[in-house]
Order: C-alpha cells, then sequence, then structure tokens
C-alpha cells in the first residue's frame, strides 16, 4: 500500500499502469503514475546514511567538471552515492567511476541504491582510505567529498591528465581556509575559485505568485581548481 497525506492506494492499482496514466485514491483524490526522474530516486528511493551533497549543488559541480559521456572520474568518499549517481548517469556506459569509501557498511548500501538505478556497472568502489594514496591515472575529473581533502589533494593531482578539474565540497568555512592555503602552497592548482549555491523555490500560483517560505539555507561551499605541470 503507498501511503500519503492525499490518501491511499495498493500497489496492485498502479502496477503495470502506463507512464502519466490517472489513477484514483482511497478519498478520491486523483493523481498520476509518473516515470522517477533522476531527482526522484536521489530524494525518495535513495537508502541515506551520510549527509549528501544537495541537488542544488549537484548539478553545479557537475557542469564545473565538465563531465561528459566517456569520463574516467575519480570520487571520494562515496558515502550514500548521490554524487555518484549523478556522475555515473553522465558518463554513460562509455565512461567510469572510480570511487573511494572508507566504511564499507556505507559502501554496500550506496552499491544498492546505485544498482536500483541500473547504473552500478558503471562505478567502481574501492574500499580504502584515499590518505593511503589511488591507483588511477588519466582521470579527466575528480570530486572530494571528505572532511580534509587538504590531506589528499596533492596525490588526488597526480592521477589527473593535466588541466583537469577538481572539486571539492565542503560544509565550513574554516574547511575551506586551509584547502585554499595547501593548493597555493602546491602550486600545481590554478583557476581556484569558491562558489555557494543558493537555490529559491515558487509557489507556481497566479493569484500568490512568490517565493516558498521554507528554503535549504546553507549546504556548503565548492572549491572548484584545475591541476596543472609544475615543473
Ligand atoms: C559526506 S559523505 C559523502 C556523501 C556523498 N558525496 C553523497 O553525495 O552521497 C563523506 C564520506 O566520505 C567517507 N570518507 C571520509 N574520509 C575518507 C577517506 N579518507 N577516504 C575515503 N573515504 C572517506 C566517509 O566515510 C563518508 O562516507
Amino acid at each position: 500500500m503507498f501511503s500519503s497525506d492525499k490518501g491511499c492506494i495498493s500497489h496492485d492499482g498502479i502496477r503495470g499502469k502506463e507512464w502519466g496514466t490517472p489513477v484514483m485514491l482511497s478519498t478520491g483524490v486523483r493523481v498520476y503514475v509518473l516515470k522517477p526522474l533522476l531527482i526522484d530516486y536521489l530524494m525518495h528511493a535513495f537508502k541515506r546514511v551520510t549527509q549528501v551533497i544537495y541537488p542544488k549543488d549537484l548539478g553545479y559541480m557537475a557542469l564545473l567538471a565538465g563531465v561528459r559521456p566517456g569520463y574516467k572520474v575519480l570520487e571520494a568518499g562515496i558515502g550514500t552515492g548521490f554524487l555518484t549517481a549523478v556522475l555515473a548517469t553522465i558518463v554513460g556506459d562509455e565512461g567510469h567511476i572510480y570511487g573511494y569509501e572508507v566504511r564499507e557498511d556505507f559502501a554496500r548500501v550506496a552499491k544498492e541504491n546505485l544498482r536500483r538505478l541500473g547504473i552500478l556497472h558503471r562505478v567502481t568502489i574501492k574500499i580504502a582510505d584515499v590518505r593511503y594514496g589511488v591507483s588511477e591515472e588519466g582521470i579527466d575529473a575528480a570530486f572530494l567529498d571528505i572532511p580534509n581533502p587538504w590531506e589528499v589533494v596533492d596525490v588526488i593531482g597526480k592521477s589527473l591528465k593535466p588541466s583537469s578539474p577538481i572539486l571539492v565540497f565542503l560544509p565550513t568555512a574554516n574547511q575551506v581556509i586551509k584547502l585554499l592555503s595547501k593548493l597555493k602552497e602546491l602550486g600545481s592548482f590554478i583557476d581556484i575559485r569558491v562558489f555557494e549555491t543558493l537555490l529559491r523555490e515558487y509557489q507556481p500560483d497566479e493569484k500568490a505568485f512568490r517565493p516558498l517560505s521554507t528554503m535549504i539555507a546553507h549546504t556548503g561551499y565548492i572549491v572548484f581548481s584545475r591541476y596543472v605541470k609544475n615543473t
């Protein structure tokens, strides 16, 4: 049985229906059977075991990194797999995501989340602490969502093709400052930029068109830079 604040419906009342078909809830409210989008899987079907990167940040990070079909992407840590799902969707069957996750229990959940989306074959998850190094080379873009990225940017940089971007997501400004010091000290990261995204949804009501009264405020900072040869 699927239950909601508008009424319930048995799964048998939905199963086998064509996408877009109307069905009736127990209360008589008419609803529709919709094909889930990636964002629906992330927000409603993924089991969450960690803090996640929210859609407002995921989209911009993927765009900044220029991820596209065929790309080889490195990611640490995998956590719940929100970012992994976005990246694996974009790189397609010709590309691949090499992910590091130190917690085996989290990796197991992330794998199950990705399997439900049908994209697990595009992802290799290694149960390892990225601080001990990575074995990949010729990576097109790297993403870090771990608490201490300044300890690993040097080693991650060396896995990247020169000129490739590295994107780091950090919840606090203190972490951003530590990372900036490290990037500048290393000298092999250029075009360093820091972003924060704010997304405001509107009430789609022509008689009372205005922003919704609730909003996700702070999530984190996005630190962008590009790796270059520093010889
Ligand atoms: C905030 S979660 C990542 C969430 C993920 N980006 C998402 O959108 O679902 C951070 C993850 O990094 C992992 N982690 C922390 N330090 C790590 C390290 N040094 N190497 C590998 N994984 C690490 C943690 O176990 C945790 O699962």
